[in-house]
């Protein structure tokens, strides 16, 4: 292809921007009918989905229902899941796991049973707000083994190339480029070891770029966690809503040397209990099912409790199993504890909660389909509906593969009327120059994730929300100036990112006059009786 100034270095059907659950079973799904091409920022491993511990949630047992699944699912969302999109999600789990298994994961079985499960023997645990054993895993590293085989897959696929250490600047659409209509042409990204922008042409982009709790001080997250998909979706015209909903996860350790290990819930599931320093226990007093109650319940309780008494942390203890136990099914959790001075199986483990996921995002239909043409957003980037005013847990992995596969559908049913997009313009840099100041994103980025944990947490205020606005509008200047003037970089996308998303949080929180799931405001402690979704519209900040 001619290199002329408005040729594009590359070209592909389906472009993803994310190589996590999501994006990869996309690009797996895809392949045999498209050239696809598939982004990761920095190192492959950036993701949430190879750190996923406790696994995926699907009916596989013959005692178990859909019909509970979805009402479980609807119960932990505090009455702001879309019913019909949890009854799809759950409809299509099984399929799922059977496309899993397929592919080779090889999920835990359980060797006390001959076939206990609709699939095979597996050994299905329980996580919070479950009521019955429905969560499949591959002991406690399920996204590792999950990972593994989606991404050697497509690594090996011919009509797959994956782009690693490349991160997406923005999405190309016509509306930016002052052609009609609104459709998405593709990505500008910045190769991250020569500083190149290249432009990216695709017929159809799908944002599958997780979620954004890194911006929260701490956070179970990897470090790629800022958001970057919502951003991009939101500068080029998306809808957004319920951010105000992003969950945190009741046990993270607390250790000086490891803040954002997460100590599975299937722990909890298996038996483990939470006490206080004096060994008290506490969850049975908030709900009545105790520690296994719903993520942002027990998140709850435990900041009181830490609050009231306190206490730097509270105490995971499963110390009472058969060591034997505890080793075959955490063995992960186990030699990170023990690396660190902590034995499992003979004492309690120093827990809080930190930030883990994000309940809100890009809207989309139950194709993945957002607000603009020819754009998909898919996994924890997308909101679908699903999870409400509060994920239940290992819902998370069902909604990637789920979403993934109906988007994989949609786009192949339109590829063939969907035409290339013509000649897009070169990234222009003309007009910048190198920052002789880099330090500045670093105390950028420290200022909003400790504002956010500071005044947006789990316990929110209108007076700290609006403490809060006022930062982030005097840094989002800062950083668009920063942004405009000086040669890009990784930190400062995510920076400009990150201070985005900030915004769309405190806005949503701000906006939300009741505490529901997620969302627990001291002026506002009460549910209102009508549930709405918080839906931001880009105006005036689409094109910032
Ligand atoms: P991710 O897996 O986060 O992948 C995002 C991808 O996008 C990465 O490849 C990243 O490099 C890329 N990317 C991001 N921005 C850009 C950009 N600008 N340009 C290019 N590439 C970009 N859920 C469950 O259901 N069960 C569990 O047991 C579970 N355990 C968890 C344990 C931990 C510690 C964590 C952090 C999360 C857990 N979750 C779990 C949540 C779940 O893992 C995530 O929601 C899910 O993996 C998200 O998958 P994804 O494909 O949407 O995104
Ligand atoms: C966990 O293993 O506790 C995490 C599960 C999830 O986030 O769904």
């Amino acid at each position: 292809m001619a290199n002329d100034s408005t040729s594009p270095a590359l070209t592909c059907d389906v472009l993803i921007i994310g190589g996590g659950a999501a994006g990869l079973t996309l690009a797996l799904k895809m392949a045999d009918s498209a050239k696809v091409t598939i982004l990761s920022k920095s190192s492959l491993k950036l993701g949430s989905t190879y750190y996923a511990q406790g696994g995926i949630a699907a009916v596989l047992d013959s005692e178990d229902s859909e019909l509970s699944h979805v009402e479980d699912t609807l119960a932990a969302g505090a009455g702001l899941c879309h019913r019909d999109i949890v009854e799809f999600t759950v409809g299509r789990a099984k399929e799922c796991i059977e496309w899993l298994v397929e592919q080779g994961v090889e999920f835990s079985k359980d060797t006390s049973k001959a076939s206990s499960t609709i699939t095979g023997n597996y050994h299905l645990t329980q996580e919070g707000g479950h009521r019955h054993r429905r969560v499949i895993h591959a002991a406690d590293a399920t996204g590792k083994a999950v990972f593994e085989i989606l991404a050697a897959k497509v690594l090996a696929h011919p009509n797959i190339r994956f782009i690693t250490n490349s991160i997406a600047v923005d999405l190309l659409t016509s509306r930016k480029l002052g052609r009609a209509g609104n459709r998405c042409l593709g990505a500008y990204v910045l190769q991250e070891e020569s500083g190149k922008v290249n432009t990216i042409a695709a017929r159809f982009t799908v944002l599958a770029t997780g979620g954004a709790s890194k911006v929260y001080l701490y956070t179970s997250n990897p470090d790629g966690a800022c958001g970057d998909g919502i951003a991009m979706a939101w500068r080029a015209g998306c809808r957004v809503a319920n951010m105000e909903f992003n969950q945190f996860h009741p046990t993270c350790l607390y250790h000086p040397l490891d803040r954002t290990f997460l100590i599975s819930e299937a722990l909890r599931g298996e038996g483990a209990v939470l006490r206080l320093p004096d060994g008290t226990r506490f969850m049975p007093a908030y709900h009545e099912l105790a520690e296994l109650a719903p993520r942002d319940i027990v998140a709850r309780a435990i900041d009181a409790e830490m609050k009231k008494t306190g206490c730097d942390c509270v105490y995971l203890d499963i110390s009472h199993k058969p060591a034997d136990f505890i080793k075959a099914h955490f063995p992960t959790i186990y030699a990170r504890c023990l690396s660190l001075g902590i034995d499992i199986c003979k004492q309690p483990i120093p827990v809080v909660p930190a930030a883990h996921y994000s309940c809100g995002g890009v809207v989309v239909d139950r194709n993945g389909k957002t607000d603009v043409d020819s754009l998909y957003a898919i996994g924890e980037t997308s909101f679908t509906g699903l999870h409400g005013a509060n994920r239940m847990a290992s819902n998370s992995l069902l909604e990637c593969f789920v979403f993934a596969f109906s988007a994989a559908e949609h786009i192949k049913s339109n590829l063939a009327a969907t035409v290339m997009p013509a000649a897009l313009p070169r990234w222009d840099e003309s007009q910048v120059t190198d920052s002789d100041e880099d330090i500045v994103i670093a105390h950028n980025w420290d200022e909003i994730r400790r504002f956010m944990w500071d005044y947006v947490g789990i316990v929110r205020t209108t007076k700290r929300l609006h403490r809060a606005q006022h930062r982030i509008n005097l840094l989002r200047n800062e950083i668009l100036d920063y942004y405009s003037n000086y040669r890009i970089s990784t930190p400062l996308l995510e920076l400009r990112n990150l201070a985005l998303v900030a915004e769309l949080i405190i806005e949503s929180a701000l906006s939300r006059y009741e505490s529901r799931g997620l969302h627990f405001c001291l002026d506002y402690p009460e549910k209102s009786a009508v549930a709405n979704d918080t839906i931001l519209q880009p105006g005036a900040r689409a094109q910032e």
